[in-house]
């Protein structure tokens, strides 16, 4: 694997119980095996604001069950705004490669293709809160909504997004899909109903790939 890389920017995206966290884990476990400065953060979190406001947005108290869908959006993007000048802009600067567990991605799927949001109003929020910062790579871990939805354990569902209906992570999906389909270039699909270990092989190829491109032999 490339060894000498200068800031590079994964984002991990896709809908619930598709592995996600476990993947960003492996992957940064693998590159850093490798001799790359790997590091990895997550959506809505990785800040101690980012952390309070995942709270409120995951609906884990009682306290703000329901949001307005324009708050919350905001929520997500001052989350998004707090990781990128805190975490992302500057781990990127040291010249190191950033895995980031959902990011703006994430809106236009679920606020966007799920809730129904404007796609542009959100495009034009996602600008301002990363200050046009957007990843080098996309990895979407595919997986129909009725497997993912049944691999967490019972308390896992029971956030504010995994209480939606299945229509909702259907129209997630879909959308994920879509949006992979309009820049092929930056995204890799991988189909996430295989085991772990072959879908962080998957994603092991994506990075080498990308990380070759950039730094031919
Ligand atoms: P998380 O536990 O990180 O999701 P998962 O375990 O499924 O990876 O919870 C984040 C939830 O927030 C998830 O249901 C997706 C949702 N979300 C949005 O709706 N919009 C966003 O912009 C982000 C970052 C997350």
């Amino acid at each position: 694997m490339a060894n000498a890389i200068t800031g590079l920017f994964v984002t991990l995206e896709g809908g619930e119980g598709a592995g996600k966290s476990v993947q960003a884990g492996a992957l940064c476990a693998r590159l850093r095996a490798a001799g790359v400065n790997a590091i990895t953060t997550r959506e809505p979190g990785g800040t101690p604001l980012g952390e309070r406001l995942r709270a409120i947005l995951l609906g884990l108290s009682n306290e703000h069950a329901e949001l307005a869908p324009l708050s919350e959006a905001l929520l997500f993007m001052a989350a998004r705004a707090e990781l990128v000048a805190a975490v992302i802009r500057p781990a990127l600067a040291r010249g190191e490669l950033v895995i980031c567990d959902r990011f703006s991605d994430s809106t236009r799927a679920y606020q966007g293709y799920g809730k129904g949001m404007d796609l542009s109003v959100i495009d034009e929020l996602n600008a301002i809160a990363t200050g046009g910062l957007a990843p080098d790579v996309v990895v979407l871990l595919d997986l129909p909504p009725d497997v993912g939805l049944s691999r967490r354990p019972p308390e896992g569902n029971s956030d504010r997004f995994g209480r939606e209906n299945i229509a909702f992570h259907e129209r997630v999906r879909a959308g994920y899909r879509a949006l992979a389909a309009q820049d092929p270039d930056r995204w890799f699909v991988v189909d996430a109903s295989r085991p772990r270990d072959a879908i962080a092989d998957a994603i092991c190829v994506c990075i080498e790939q990308e990380l070759s491109r950039r730094s031919p032999a």
